[in-house]
């Protein structure tokens, strides 16, 4: 089998990308997406491009992705134009193949797309400088602020119902009742849980439910190693990983991106003492987003966004139950118990962030009102 380096030189031509030399680093093997930057050389010019293989098993439909991938990052460009901001590397700039298509079916399983490396940027795994993490909430705001107006139904809905809290649930449940693996009996406190605490996990669907939230283009993936900060200033300049882009709620995106930042310990700890929301790494995550989003959120969206972080936080926690009771299934994992760990830690979390709600709308009122 050619392996994927080999392949380069093929798909950089197929990307319309001449190159009398070149050079491949694997950034990123991960479990979804296989991501490589090339450093080639044309006519004495340098340049750097990412080439990214999308797994096609996870992402059953790429072309409706990269559909929504083209109509987020055109108007992003447009937006940046007309704010008189130069886009180069504050938006991902995709590089058409030469049919003019802007990703490249090379088979069933190798899906590929191209788009500029941006010189100069960082990502990291933790947040541990506030202020860092205030310019990525910032970033993520703005993504949502400047994709405020862009037609819905232009988007392809790319993952029908992922945050459908209510199916997430009772998928978990029936899983509890199937006991598949044989392992429910490990589970029966966190079954007890999840079921008592439906009136809080259940609040923002009612709301949405109820048309008080208006369905928005979302990221999906708000981890804080989906930005580009630059490594000189902090400043959080470009998002990235857009293969989850579709319509959601803003409470969905800022949620999400609390479970990953302000948590004191790791997704998967096995020590739950340490497991606990971080306020003051809250704080500084929602004084950016919020800053960004007030100008264009319904007052109440804007009280909605707390409700996210612990809703995405039950409902996390019970997708990784559930694979738990399923035999690991679905999430990749290190060790038989890694499920049955990462779903207690989640919970641990869900259930402290429930106890400290009132302070989370506290703080996000102080950049509203
Ligand atoms: N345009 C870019 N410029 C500079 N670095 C980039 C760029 N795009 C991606 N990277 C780097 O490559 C890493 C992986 O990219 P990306 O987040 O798109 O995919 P991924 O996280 O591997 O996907 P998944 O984890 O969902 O499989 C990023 O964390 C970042 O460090
Ligand atoms: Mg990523």
């Amino acid at each position: 089998m050619i392996s994927e380096l080999e392949k380069v030189p093929v798909i950089l031509r197929n990307f319309g990308l001449a190159a009398d030399s070149c050079t491949t680093t694997v950034l990123h093997s991960g479990h979804i997406n296989s991501t490589l930057k090339v450093d080639f050389t044309f006519k004495g010019e340098n340049k750097s491009v990412i080439l990214q293989r999308v797994n096609t098993y996870v992402f059953q439909n790429p072309i409706g992705i990269m559909n929504n991938i083209d109509l987020v990052t055109r108007h992003i460009r447009r937006k940046l134009i007309a704010d008189g901001v130069d886009p180069k590397g504050r938006v991902l700039e995709f590089i058409p193949n030469v049919e003019g298509q802007n990703y490249f079916f090379e088979d069933r399983d190798n899906f590929w797309r191209a788009y500029w490396y941006v010189e100069n940027t960082v990502t990291y795994d933790k947040a541990e400088d506030l202020r860092v993490l205030q310019n990525a909430g910032r970033a993520f705001g703005l993504f949502q602020h400047q994709l405020a107006d862009l037609p819905m139904h232009l988007l392809v809905d790319t993952m029908p119902g992922f945050h459908d809290t209510r199916r997430r649930m009772e998928n978990f449940f029936a899983a509890a009742e199937r006991d598949e693996a044989g392992r429910r009996k490990n589970i029966e406190e966190e079954i007890r849980l999840l079921r008592e605490n439906e009136p809080v996990w259940k609040q923002l669907g009612v709301l949405r439910a109820e048309g008080f939230l208006p369905l928005r283009v979302t990221h999906n993936d708000t981890k804080y190693n989906n930005i580009l900060i630059d490594k000189n200033s902090g400043e959080a300049v470009c998002v990235i990983d857009l293969d989850t882009v579709t319509p959601g709620l803003c409470a969905y995106d800022f949620g999400d991106a609390i479970r990953f930042a302000a948590n004191f310990a790791a997704e998967d700890e096995k020590d739950l003492s340490k497991v606990g929301l971080n306020l003051e790494a809250y704080e500084a995550f929602a004084s950016g987003f919020v800053s960004e989003c007030r100008t264009f959120c319904s007052r109440e969206e804007l009280e909605s966004l707390a409700i996210g972080a612990v809703t995405i936080t039950f409902e996390l926690a019970a997708r990784f139950l559930e694979d738990y009771l399923n035999g690991d299934k679905y999430f990749r994992v290190a060790h038989p118990e890694h499920n049955l760990e990462r779903g207690r830690s989640q919970l641990a979390l869900a259930l402290d962030m429930k106890e400290k709600i009132a302070q989370m709308q506290q703080i996000n009122r102080k950049y509203y009102e």
